[in-house]
């Protein structure tokens, strides 16, 4: 079994309501049920996690070590201005993918910007929930190339 630490960021908890027109009408909960199911088909086993707290997902990142393969995360606002969380992910030795429900490249510019993505394996943005579909299977996908090479 693949194990892997999905981490929400800020504001992720309203998504349903929060801006429809940019992040859908698909809840967390909802999210967080496709990506169990879609975990099932690939044999990965999720821990899922939802923080508003800049240093509480520096303690889970911090913490992943030893007990997770990889990290799928979405920092959300972190992404653009958070070098801890940047920090942290380089820091374990995980392999994260990023993901975002938006095209963070097509709005405003001040999200142009990720302090992750230097120290991710991909970034997958602008397919709604589907981002973090296809950021699971990427990052599993790489997991499982990894481990073959080893
Ligand atoms: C987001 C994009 C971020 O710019 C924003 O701050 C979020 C959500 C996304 O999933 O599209 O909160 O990460």
């Amino acid at each position: 079994m693949i194990k892997i630490l999905v981490i929400h960021g800020p504001n992720l908890q309203l998504l349903g309501r929060r801006k429809p027109s940019v992040y859908g009408r698909t809840t967390l909960q909802e999210i967080n049920a496709q990506l169990k199911t879609q975990a099932r088909k690939l044999k990965a086993q999720l821990t899922i996690e939802q923080f508003n707290h800049e240093g509480q997902m520096v303690d889970a990142i911090g913490k992943a070590e030893g007990h997770f393969d990889g990290i799928l995360i979405n920092p959300a606002a972190y992404t653009h201005t958070s070098v801890a969380v940047r920090d942290a992910i380089e820091a374990v030795d995980l392999p994260a993918v990023e993901v975002h429900l938006s095209n963070i490249h097509a709005r405003e510019a001040f999200r142009h910007n990720s302090m992750v993505a230097p120290v991710a394996v991909g970034q997958i943005c602008g397919f709604g929930p589907d981002s973090y579909l296809l950021g699971l299977s990427a990052l599993c996908g790489f997991l499982k190339k990894k481990k073959g090479t080893k």
